[in-house]
């Protein structure tokens, strides 16, 4: 045990620079041309030839890209947009930016993507973009998804943020919508610090969404821009992307494997069609309700990279604010009248990202350098703690997904 534990405490960091990197920054540095230069345009082209896109535009981060997507697309006051209720906050304040309304969708079990049918129950003349997003490098419906949106003539947006690389019947993640957008930050699989990509085959879009960038349209405009530094390191991440993202494949292959035999937790794999990049490998832990926030605690502590899913978007602050907000609450205003009117968002009932994001999913980080010493030292840990949790087996969730 005390040799996992040194095993674990050197568990590989992200990112994980080298001398490429390091003369990149340099490059810069000489240029003395530190915004909207060389290296942004080329990252630009070089990630529309990696994704087979016709154009992409560099951003401060995804959260901005979010944002500039809504403004593009002409969402605004008194327009929904739908979105998985399971993701990080930006996926869906950027709504809140644009003055629009948030209708949350339930996930789907399989993939923790938004699921198509919920969606469809949710559709309304108001809708006017769907968010799609992509979990953990676990590609979502976004096909369904697309069908839906095509039907009722909405736009889709895809947070690819997780996903570079992953795919659907070989169309990659990314591809799929009319505007997709994706993190550079720092613990992402192209980690820039910060930075974001948004990429589109629309023309149309793509001057408004580099003339929005940069203070540049009739329209409120801003300053989103993509440093030089963020795109000369996301040039190499791009290059290295492909392989970095087969090291995290292996890893989670390795790792179900080594915990085949267990039946109480399980590692999430991506089957048939799609190819999964695992960004964070998905683990499925059948736990005693109130105990995973001891489980998280000890492997935090031994140095492991292991996190509860999200916390499910409907119960944030932003949604449910203890006091209005100086811009207001969009689903509060007298010209709205459609189903979020006035509602509370914290009472909406998402049952399977409830179940999901409060103790049954966890990410686990297996960037590159992520070994077998370190993925069987984690299995036997883990399995440590939940039997010291767990010793008599409670189970409360009999059947996996
Ligand atoms: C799914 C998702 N979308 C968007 C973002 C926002 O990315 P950024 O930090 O680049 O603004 C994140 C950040 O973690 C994310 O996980």
């Amino acid at each position: 045990m005390l040799l996992d534990e040194a095993i674990l405490s050197a568990w590989p960091r992200w990112p994980s620079y080298g001398p490429r990197e390091v003369e990149a920054v340099r490059r810069v540095i000489k240029s003395n041309q530190l915004f909207a230069a060389g290296e942004v345009r080329c990252f630009e082209n070089d990630f529309s030839t990696y994704l087979g896109v016709d154009f992409s535009v560099g951003v401060g981060n995804a959260t901005q890209g979010l944002h500039l997507a809504l403004a593009a697309l002409g969402v605004g006051e008194g327009d929904e947009v739908a979105v998985s209720n399971c993701s990080w906050i930006s996926s869906a304040s950027c709504i809140l930016m644009q003055n629009a309304i948030p209708v949350f969708i339930d996930i789907d079990p399989k993939n923790f993507g938004m699921d198509p049918l919920k969606l469809l129950e949710a559709i309304s003349p108001r809708t006017k973009a769907i968010i799609d997003v992509n979990i953990l490098g676990y590609p979502s419906n976004v096909v369904q998804v697309k069908e839906i949106a095509e039907r009722f003539k909405i736009p889709l947006i895809e947070d690819a943020s997780h996903g570079p690389g992953s795919s659907i019947n070989r169309k990659k993640t990314g591809t799929f919508g009319d505007i997709s957008v994706f993190s550079l930050q720092q613990r992402k699989a192209i980690s820039t610090g910060d930075g974001g990509m948004i990429s589109t085959n629309r023309e149309d879009l793509a001057t408004k969404l580099s003339q929005l960038r940069s203070f540049g349209n009739e329209e409120l405009s801003y300053n989103y821009r993509m440093s030089e530094f963020s795109a000369a390191l996301g040039r190499i991440g791009l290059e290295k992307l492909d392989f970095e993202n087969s090291m995290r494949q292996s890893s989670a292959l390795m790792l179900s494997e080594i915990l085949a035999s267990e039946d109480w937790v399980r590692v999430r794999l991506v089957n048939g069609d799609a190819v999964g990049v695992y960004y964070a490998i998905a683990l499925e832990i059948n736990l005693p309700d109130g105990l995973c926030e001891d489980l998280l605690k000890e492997m935090l502590g031994r140095g492991v990279p292991m996190r509860k899913l999200f916390s499910p978007l409907n119960k944030h602050s932003h949604f449910n604010p203890k006091s209005k907000p100086a811009r207001g609450l969009p689903w509060n205003h007298p010209n709205y009248h459609g189903s979020m009117q006035s509602v509370q968002y914290k009472d909406l009932n998402f049952p399977i990202c409830e179940e999901f994001c409060n103790g049954r999913v966890f990410e686990l980080y297996v960037h590159p350098g992520t070994d077998e010493l370190h993925l069987k030292a984690f299995a036997r840990t883990l399995k440590e703690l939940y039997f010291r949790y767990s010793p008599d087996k409670v189970s409360r969730r009999p059947n996996w997904v």
